[in-house]
C-alpha cells in the first residue's frame, strides 16, 4: 500500500466519524451522546469548565491529551492546529488569541473541515479558520507561526519526519509546539496492510515513545520535554503492547 493509499483511506475512516457525528449534534438540544464525549475528553486532561466553554459539537472525544494546558498562547498570536477534527481545540486556542489573534485548522478530511466550519460560522466565531489539507505540506511561509499544537494526529500520518519539518519551517523562531500523541513502549510487529483499522485506532502508526523524541530534536527542535504521559484507553481493543498518550514541547531556537 501506497502513502497516499494509506491517507485515502484514513480520509474514509475520519469522514465516517464525520458525518456520523452529525447525527448525534443536531444543533440546540444536547446530545446523548456529547456526555459520553465529554467524559473521554474529560479523562484526557480538559477541565468541564474547559469544555462547557466551547461547542458541544466539536469535543468528539478523538484526542490523546490537552495541547492547550501546555500551549502557553497569548493574545495576538497566529496559532495552528494540525489535525484540527471537529475543532475542539481551535475553539480553545480562540479564548487566549484574542480578537486580534487568530487560530486555524488544518485537516486532511473534507468532512471533518467542513463539521468545523459550520460549527465556527453557527457559533459566530470570528478569529477562527479551518483549512483543508496534509500536514506533510503546510500551506504557510516560513517563520510565519507563532504557536503549532497538534492532537493525536501525527501518528496517522505515514511521513512523521516531513510532518515535523514543515512543523519547523513554518514556526517562527522562538516558537514553540506542543504535541499530544500516542507512542508506543516497545515495537508493534505488525504489517501496515493488514492492520489498518489499528492505524486509524491511532496506534498502528504510533512511533516507540524514544523515536519520537528524537525525531522531533532532529527535525531542528530544542528543549524537547514530556511534560505529561498517561496509560492510552484502547477500550475493548486487545493491543499487544502497552500504548501511553503523551505531550510533548519543544521550541524553535531563536538562532
Ligand atoms: C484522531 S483525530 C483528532 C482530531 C482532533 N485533533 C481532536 O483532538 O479532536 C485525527 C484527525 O487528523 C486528521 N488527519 C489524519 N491524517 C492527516 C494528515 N496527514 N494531514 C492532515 N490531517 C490528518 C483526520 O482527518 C482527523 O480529523
Amino acid at each position: 500500500m501506497t502513502e497516499e493509499e494509506l491517507k485515502t483511506f484514513i480520509q474514509e475512516v475520519y469522514a465516517q466519524k464525520a458525518v456520523q457525528s452529525e447525527q448525534f449534534y443536531p444543533y440546540c438540544f444536547a446530545p446523548k451522546s456529547a456526555l459520553g464525549a465529554f467524559a473521554e475528553t474529560e479523562a484526557m486532561g480538559y477541565s468541564r469548565d474547559e469544555l462547557e466553554s466551547i461547542p458541544n459539537e466539536s469535543v468528539m472525544g478523538l484526542g490523546c491529551g490537552n495541547p492547550i494546558a501546555w500551549a502557553e498562547t497569548k493574545a495576538d498570536d497566529l496559532v495552528i492546529d494540525v489535525g484540527s477534527g471537529g475543532g475542539m481545540d481551535v475553539f480553545l486556542a480562540s479564548q487566549k488569541v484574542g480578537p486580534k489573534g487568530k487560530v486555524i485548522g488544518i485537516d486532511i478530511t473534507e468532512e471533518m473541515v467542513s463539521k468545523a466550519r459550520t460549527t465556527a460560522a453557527h457559533y459566530g466565531y470570528k478569529n477562527v479558520e479551518f483549512r483543508l489539507g496534509g500536514i506533510e505540506d503546510i500551506s504557510f511561509e516560513s517563520n510565519s507561526v507563532d504557536h503549532i499544537i497538534s492532537n493525536c494526529t501525527i501518528n496517522l500520518s505515514p511521513n512523521k519526519t516531513k510532518v515535523l519539518k514543515e512543523m519547523f519551517r513554518v514556526l517562527k523562531p522562538g516558537g514553540k509546539i506542543v504535541i499530544c500523541d500516542n507512542v508506543l513502549e516497545e515495537p508493534l510487529e505488525v504489517n501496515r496492510e493488514d492492520n489498518l483499522d489499528a492505524w486509524t485506532d491511532c496506534i498502528a502508526g504510533a512511533l516507540i515513545k524514544q523515536e519520537y523524541v528524537s525525531a522531533i530534536a532532529e527535525a531542528g527542535f530544542v528543549d524537547v520535554a514530556i511534560v505529561a504521559e498517561q496509560e492510552f484507553n484502547a477500550g475493548e481493543k486487545d493491543i499487544p503492547v502497552n500504548v501511553l498518550s503523551v505531550t510533548i514541547k519543544a521550541l524553535k531556537p531563536r538562532i
